[in-house]
């Protein structure tokens, strides 16, 4: 399966200015590569924490982090539950938390789970235990509230032609397939393929991707010692913009960047992933 190259990986470890022996929470463990680095630089106690919902990146970053194992605790857990699940594993104060939002390379290389334009299922979501999927949305939603889940949430502005032609084709069984149909709909213009906007709508919601960043934000000044930093990479507009709006206004956070971190030009070549990403960083005050 091809393997997750993590995005802003040196922005991040500069960005959490690394404490030797420190105390670090990753809320989005994937395949660990931020985690791994994390342990290399806190050497030789520091420990590590790692979050994710999905048990298949859990087993992946295990393996990643095998030889730190005795300084790494990791939990299937949503990350809207981190305060508990820091508090429970005495990792309150932490010295800094990242947040590497989305999807990885993997979760998107596995056409079962329906994430790519050439999954032949329509399931999208990254922990198996939510019971929303894609398929429910797509096959079931009403034309109007298709419409507006795809305008919000997929900035996409042919929302009501690609909604109308979905309910013309259900039942619509895989990501594929409903490619193909917003691909008749609207017609390929350009290098972006004319579906990539829908997905991305429906796995946001699917995942509650914006709900749980609103519930997350608060609790890490919970989580986070004075002085230390908080790391958040995200990957498109909605989410970026409620992470420079909680730092701009909160009383708990120093903003460290006005104008978010991007990937150099050279990283975006070498990982079309990191094309979008933006790192924004925070210290608690
Ligand atoms: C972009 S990947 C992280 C990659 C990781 N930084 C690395 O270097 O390997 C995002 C991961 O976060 C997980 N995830 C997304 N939203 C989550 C949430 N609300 N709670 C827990 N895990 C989440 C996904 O399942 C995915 O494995």
């Amino acid at each position: 399966m091809k393997s997750h190259i993590p995005v802003l990986l040196d922005e991040v470890i500069q960005a959490l200015a690394l404490r030797v022996n420190g105390t670090y929470i990753d809320g989005t463990l994937g395949a660990g590569g931020h985690a791994e680095a994390i342990l290399k630089a806190t050497a030789p106690a520091g420990r590590l924490l790692g979050l994710d919902g999905d048990p298949q990146a859990l087993d992946i970053a295990k393996e990643t982090l095998a030889p730190y194992q005795d300084r790494v605790i990791l939990v299937r857990s949503n990350f809207t539950q981190i305060y508990t699940v820091a508090a429970a594993h005495e990792f309150i104060p932490a010295d800094g938390v990242l947040l590497d939002l989305g999807l990885s390379s993997m979760q998107l290389a596995n056409l079962e789970r329906g994430f790519s334009f050439l999954s032949d299922s329509l399931d999208m979501r990254m922990d198996n235990r939510s019971e929303l999927t894609a398929s429910e949305i797509v096959n079931e939603y009403e034309e109007k509230e298709l419409a507006d889940l795809i305008f919000k949430l997929g900035e996409e502005h042919a929302s009501r032609r690609i909604a109308r032609r979905i309910i013309e084709n259900r039942p619509i069984s895989s990501a594929q397939e409903l490619a193909e149909v917003i691909e008749r709909a609207v017609g390929r213009h350009g290098k972006t393929h004319p579906a990539t906007r829908t997905l991305q709508a429906l796995r946001i919601a699917v995942n509650h991707e914006l709900d749980n960043l609103e519930v997350v934000l608060p609790q890490l000044a919970q989580v986070v010692g004075k002085g230390g930093r908080a790391a958040i990479i995200t990957f498109h507009s909605l989410e970026d913009r409620i992470v420079k709006n909680f730092f701009k206004t909160t009383r708990d956070w120093r903003n460290l960047t006005k104008h978010p971190i991007k990937p150099s030009y050279q990283q975006t070549r070498e990982n079309p992933r990191a094309r979008s990403a933006k790192l924004r960083v925070a210290e608690r005050l």
